[in-house]
């Protein structure tokens, strides 16, 4: 007998979150080339397959920016005003933040926003245990939408961060929007800590998202296992291969499934056929020349304060003002 009872669809009610995801997927899978966002890698297990990916050998970004961070910490904590409330946009491990919190004693609060809450809420706790003078005040929200802010935040000088290159997973103009809606939130005479990676030699890129342990290609398949889950998809996931490719022009990474046979896939009651060797197009990551930042920062209203780099040119840092 073949009870398919996992990939049923549900029929309880959906909360908004997921309302979203089901039409953002929907809406994706509908369009040539087929695309998934890819703020819908992070549930639980790929938030957690994420952090795996940060210690790769072949993965440097995430290194290379706790460094930059750990050498100029003295430097980015000279800037920050008394009583601060220090903003993470996409929080995820709070490891960059412990950085600027133990480097700047003035910080009196910080404020991670993320839209993994489980993850969120452990991190929270983690952080009061190691630095109890913060107050930890965690927001679970899409970052790129509106939120309140905490009452905590209220009329202390606002310092927003935004470490990880996660500005590079949008599309520019969409890149260019998030830093402007950052803008509004911070106010004026607020500074923005961005970590953005810089565009370099092509195969450590490639190396960094083809890893020979094979965890990105993990990271990038539990999509598919997300949407069997939450939306009563019925992929399978060995039917995909992982495939990630440098576009010189559009100066991004870009992540791929492609389908290893002519399939039809079913989500949410509807059916959606892939050729064999067709890519469902899961993510992108621009990377930066310094000029091509700070010009986008500049469109967004931001003025360039610092740059901090590591000896390799691999990644930057942008201490940015309002313009
Ligand atoms: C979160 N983001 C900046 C990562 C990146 O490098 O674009 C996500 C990632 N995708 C594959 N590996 C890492």
């Amino acid at each position: 007998m073949n009870v398919q009872v996992r990939n049923a669809p549900s029929t309880a009610p959906r909360d908004e979150a997921t309302e979203q995801f089901a039409a953002d997927v929907l809406a994706g899978l509908a369009q040539q080339p087929k695309v998934l966002l890819p703020k819908y890698f992070y549930d639980a297990a790929g938030s957690q397959l994420f952090e795996e990916i940060t210690v790769l050998p072949e993965y440097y970004p995430t290194r290379t920016e706790l460094g930059i961070l750990d050498s100029n910490a003295k430097a980015i904590a000279a800037l920050i005003p008394k009583d601060a409330a220090l903003i993470e946009f996409g929080a995820g491990s709070a490891l960059k933040a412990k950085i600027l919190l133990n480097a700047a004693p003035q910080i009196a609060c910080y404020i991670p926003v993320d839209i993994s809450a489980e993850f969120l809420a452990e991190e929270a706790s983690r952080l009061t245990r190691d630095i109890p003078r913060v107050g930890v005040h965690p927001v679970a929200a899409d970052f790129t939408q509106t939120f309140d802010l905490p009452a905590a935040a209220r009329h202390r000088p606002r310092v927003g961060f935004f470490p990880g290159s996660t500005i590079g997973n949008f599309e520019p103009p969409a890149a260019k929007a998030v830093l402007r809606h950052a803008r509004e939130i911070l106010g004026p005479d607020a500074l923005f800590i961005v970590g953005a990676d810089r565009v370099k030699n092509e195969d450590t890129l490639r190396a960094a998202y083809n890893d020979a342990a094979g965890v990105t290609a993990r990271f990038n398949l539990n999509l598919l296992v997300r949407i069997n889950r939450e939306l009563g998809g019925d992929f399978d996931p060995g039917a995909f291969r992982h495939f990630a490719s440098y576009h010189r022009k559009l100066a991004r990474i870009e992540m791929h499934l492609e389908s290893r046979v002519r399939q039809t896939v079913r989500v949410l009651g509807e059916t959606f056929e892939f050729a064999a060797g067709e890519t469902l197009h899961t993510e992108s990551s621009h990377k930066f020349t310094i000029e091509s930042f700070t010009a986008m920062a500049a469109e967004a209203g931001w003025a360039t304060a610092q740059v901090l780099s590591d000896g390799n040119d691999h990644f930057s840092v942008y201490v940015l003002r309002q313009d």
